[in-house]
């Protein structure tokens, strides 16, 4: 498990939070609907959609202790009555047939084995209730990845990554849609989606990387973790320099789902 750390994220996510609300957008919620977030994180996109669906309700869940935490504390239910958090693993969904429809949005490349994801997202849908999901998705980040790559291989850095698996399942539409229509979904649109993402300087993207990238540095001791982050901004800037303005670019590629669920 990864120590999520709730504030830094919710200081350091505004590229996260715009994708969700575009993704949002697309559910166009009548108002009374009953919609679980799936990695709700600091909760302020499952507190969107509570706002779209007023005579609903949103139940975020997540299997980070601090990001519930400072979800529930930030939307308590006197002043958010039909929104609610929930610490729960994403593969341990055990609802039934009580959502109209699950959105999850930049989580679930954090879970390798989608099975047991799907299989409980399906048995928690009322029947022909819809499901949304974003999440990296096939060729994601690739600049990140090889800069992180060259850096973990240098002699100074490598004892901390023995053993080191890939750590995100990044799929494409071919893997997932056996996944989905195996389980009776039927798949409006999936594809693979090219996103730009860009931070302002180096030192915001190694907040990102700080916040976001956790597999790769809570490997490393925390006395060291900020020279290893500073030795991969130093890398990806070789392989993507950054542009005049300062800022760098990033080409991210997600995972796009959108499908109902059979009688
Ligand atoms: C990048 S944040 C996204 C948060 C929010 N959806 C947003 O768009 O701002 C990823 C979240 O996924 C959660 N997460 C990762 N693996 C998970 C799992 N197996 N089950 C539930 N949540 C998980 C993390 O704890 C974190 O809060």
């Amino acid at each position: 498990m990864y120590q999520w750390d709730a504030r830094e994220y919710r200081d350091s996510s505004s590229n996260q939070k715009r994708w969700a609300l575009e993704l949002l957008a697309r559910l166009e919620l009548q108002g009374g609907e009953r919609v679980l977030d799936i990695g709700c994180g600091d909760g302020e996109i499952t507190a969107a959609i509570a706002r779209m669906a007023p005579r609903g309700f949103a139940l975020g869940i997540d299997s980070s202790e601090d990001m519930v935490e400072l979800a529930s504390r930030q939307y308590p239910p006197d002043r958010c009555p039909n929104l609610g958090f929930l610490l729960k693993d994403a593969r341990e969904i055990d609802f039934t047939g009580e959502f109209d429809a699950v959105f999850s949005s930049a989580c679930l490349h954090w879970v390798k084995d989608h099975q047991p994801v799907l299989s409980g997202v399906r048995r928690c849908l009322k029947p022909g209730g819809r499901v949304l999901l974003q999440m990296g998705g096939r060729g994601n980040a690739a600049t990140v990845l090889a800069a992180m790559e060259e850096v973990l291989r240098l002699p100074r850095w490598a004892g901390h990554f023995e053993g080191f698996d890939f750590p995100y399942g990044f799929y494409g539409p071919e893997e997932y849609r056996p996944w989905l229509e195996s389980r009776g979904f039927r798949v409006l649109r999936l594809e693979l989606v090219p996103r730009e993402m860009r931070h302002h300087g180096g030192s915001d993207f190694a907040a990102w990387l700080r916040t976001t990238w956790l597999p790769y540095t809570q490997r490393v001791p925390e006395s060291l973790r900020e020279s290893f982050i500073a030795e991969v901004v130093a890398a990806h800037a070789r392989v993507k320099p950054p542009e005049a303005d300062g800022s760098v670019r990033f080409d991210m590629v997600r995972l796009e789902v959108d499908a109902l669920k059979g009688d």
